[in-house]
């Protein structure tokens, strides 16, 4: 399965039948960084990368791989949090010279791209296409769409858009054996039969390649509208998401939990962030209108909403941005918390999910059992509350020693995902299993999902060469 060292000259010559040899390498040096995953926890090693420019090539690379028994690990950008494109002595298969747009359909809404295609580079087609991509994340400058479609990617206007699997209308995959599975339609409708594209979706490259895909397109967005709001209580959050949904119908495309822990990290270790209101209160939320229209409307409702809800004691501050620098200082407070957080001593990250109007049930048990385990520690949940997806960080108390947290790492991880469990909710809500959350695939996945899973990587992939170790 993994290339060994005195494979390496032989295979090298067979693929240099297939690609050029510039897309050859061996360096050490050049694959160091394709080595480590985003999050820096995780070191693999891979003695060869390549890096094709179609699928053909890929077909040809993977019909010799699973001839051969040489495992791939496809790779975007490596901007996951979950080291799914990291290798452990397999090839590193990079896509990043399949990076082209293949066309854009103003009319139809779509657009067509290579699977290597940055997302900001995606994002800026539409937009000279007069056009908008809504998918947003951190990493937009790096990261690939071939990577957002395999990990099901969120972000912060899922609440509007939906996920990745939301916005893709069709897609390409080289599979195992080399065939290439070409889906590439760009239909609204189309009921025949099982919707095989979404099983590789999400499948964080353990099923085939994704080599391009056709992407829903929407309305340019003229104007951004943000405001941010200090509430009475964490009940307040929900009862203000219901309030912004019916004062603005489709108008609401962020809404962002930030807890007065978030707004210390902000203030204290991020770039000339300063306290948006006057009084700093437990919880708060970020708010974004967008509009097709450039006119005062989404200021107006936005306005009109928080007044609303200030009348009726669930907001008790906010303020609406009212140039570009209040903007960005708000946003740069979500931003800080996730680049900062580990410096109150270490932090330790769960990216998980509840039904909506559970996250405040979620969050203030899951605080208190955690009080109950170590008190004084600090818990930082933040993030998506709009689609119920929270980042439910916990970072020590202050002065605790930095090992002893560490080796506390799995008790606190049962603590939040067997809650998480008993409301429903999901362990792995936007960030994926990758390597670091199979124990809990095996613990709280459905067992019949997990069978059919099985099934299904085994149907595509008998010889367990594209991604080995990834999920299952
Ligand atoms: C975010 O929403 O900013 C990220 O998903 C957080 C993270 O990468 O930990
Ligand atoms: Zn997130």
């Amino acid at each position: 399965m993994k290339l060994l060292k005195k494979q390496l000259k032989p295979f090298v010559n067979k693929l240099s039948r297939i690609i050029d040899e510039r897309d050859i390498i061996t360096d050490q040096n050049t694959i160091g960084p394709h080595l480590i995953d985003w999050v820096g926890n995780f070191h693999g090693n891979s003695p060869l990368m390549i890096t094709p420019r179609n699928k053909e090539q890929i077909s040809q690379i993977a019909k010799l791989c699973s001839n051969e028994n040489i495992a791939i690990v496809p790779q975007g950008g490596n901007t996951g949090s979950v080291a799914a494109g990291i290798p452990n002595g397999e090839i590193i298969l990079s896509l990043k010279k399949m990076n082209k747009i293949i066309e854009i359909n103003p009319n139809d809404y779509t657009i067509t791209v290579q699977s290597g295609c940055i997302l900001s580079q995606i994002q800026e087609a539409a937009k000279n296409a007069s056009r908008f991509f809504p998918l947003s994340i951190g990493s937009e400058g790096s990261c690939t769409i071939g990577g957002n479609i395999s990990t099901n990617a969120g972000g912060i206007s899922v609440l509007k858009y939906g996920n990745m699997r939301d916005l893709v209308l069709g897609i390409e995959v080289v599979l195992a054996d080399g065939r290439i599975l070409n889906s590439l339609k760009r239909l609204r409708k189309d009921n025949t039969g099982y919707a095989i594209k979404h099983i590789f979706m999400g499948a964080e490259g353990t099923l085939g390649i994704i080599t391009a895909a056709s992407l829903r397109l929407f309305p340019k967005i003229e104007n951004k509208v943000t405001g941010f709001a200090s509430l009475k209580d964490l009940d307040s959050a929900i009862k203000l998401l219901e309030i912004l949904k019916e004062f603005s119908g489709d108008l609401l495309t962020s809404y962002e939990l930030i807890p007065a822990i978030g707004l210390h990290i902000a203030t204290e270790y991020g770039d000339n962030i300063t306290e948006p209101l006057k009084n700093r209160e437990q919880w708060n939320v970020i708010i974004e209108f967008s509009d097709t229209k450039n006119n005062n409307n989404a200021h107006d409702i936005l306005q009109e909403s928080l007044q609303h809800s200030i009348t009726q004691g669930i907001v008790l501050d906010a303020v609406i941005a009212n140039s570009i620098s209040q903007t960005n200082n708000i946003w740069k407070i979500r931003k800080a918390i996730v680049e900062h957080q580990p410096k109150l001593g270490g932090e330790i990250k769960h990216d998980v999910s509840v039904p909506i109007s559970s996250v405040p049930e979620f969050i203030q048990t899951t605080i208190e059992k955690l009080r109950e385990y170590i008190p004084n520690i600090r818990p930082v949940p933040y993030g998506h509350i709009g689609d119920g997806n929270i980042h439910f960080n916990v970072c020590p108390p202050i002065d605790y020693p930095e090992q002893l947290f560490k080796d506390k790492t799995s008790d606190i991880r049962e603590i939040v995902y067997s809650n998480v469990n008993s409301l429903g909710g999901s362990f792995a809500a936007e960030h994926g299993v990758g390597i670091i959350k199979k124990k809990q695939m095996l613990k709280y996945k459905d067992k019949v999902e997990l069978e059919i899973m099985k099934d299904i990587k085994a149907l595509l992939d008998p010889k367990n060469i594209i991604n080995p170790g990834k999920i299952l």
